[in-house]
């Protein structure tokens, strides 16, 4: 992302967030979306909530009995995370980080959720934190990750397109925030880059929902 869309998003996503900060309160949890998990992790897995937000979905990992962690490049979301765990009485970690470069150890975690996170990255931040999530992943681990269908932007005249097909809202209350439509593409060929698909769906409204599996070394040996 060129330096100026980078600080115009992360001065949207603070901007947001900051809201939280002032008028407190919590957006409801995917509780539906987060349970697809629950068949394939272990009581007490780590998972990791990428691009948290205000931590609905970190908190409510954490509600169902995981060891949840909430990363997020914006501070404010952060700060407005730590003001809920500790009004919600729940224990989890939320830290500032990026997806694209993440401050983990490798296979260290048993779940990542990316719940609208990668449709908010540009085309080259897509593939970083792509790779990121399965690096931090155990083999065996799965990842739950939606992305939202935003083809109405195309004839919106308060949005520029860009090459990698991302859209940057120029104007408005949503001014500076970066949305990339899913592209069937780079998730076309997740097989052979040792994910088995568990999971592949577009609800109603076109957005992607899918769960991916870590293959371990010995099955994709196998293949
Ligand atoms: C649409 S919100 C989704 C929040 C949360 N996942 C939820 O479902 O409530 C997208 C979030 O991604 C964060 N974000 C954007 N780019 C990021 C990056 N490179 N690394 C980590 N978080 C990022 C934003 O700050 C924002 O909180």
């Amino acid at each position: 992302m060129s330096p100026q869309a980078e600080s115009g998003s992360r001065h949207y996503w603070d901007r947001t967030w900051s809201r939280f900060l002032r008028h407190q309160g919590m957006i409801a949890p995917s509780a539906k979306l987060i349970q697809q998990l629950i068949p394939h992790l272990h009581r007490h897995a780590w998972v990791l909530d990428l691009g948290c937000g205000e931590g609905r979905n970190t908190i409510y990992l954490s509600r169902i009995g995981y060891q949840s962690v909430g990363i997020d490049l914006s501070r404010k979301a952060v700060q407005v995370l730590a003001n809920n765990l500790f009004e919600e009485e729940v224990r989890a970690v939320g830290m500032v980080g990026d997806a694209r470069r993440l401050p983990f150890r490798t296979g260290v975690f048993d779940g990542v959720v990316a719940h609208h996170l990668l449709d908010h990255l540009d085309g080259k931040g897509f593939e970083a934190a792509f790779t990121e999530a399965g690096r931090v992943l155990r083999p065996g681990g799965v990842m739950l990750l939606t992305m939202g269908n935003f083809g109405h932007l195309r004839a919106d005249d308060k949005v520029v397109g860009r090459e990698d097909g991302a859209f940057v809202f120029t104007a408005g209350p949503t001014k500076g925030m970066l949305v990339r439509p899913f592209e069937a593409a780079p998730l076309a060929d997740l097989e052979r880059q040792g994910w088995d698909v568990l999971k592949d769906e577009l609800t109603p409204r076109g957005s992607k929902i899918m769960v991916l599996r870590r293959r371990e070394p010995s099955e994709s040996a196998a293949i």
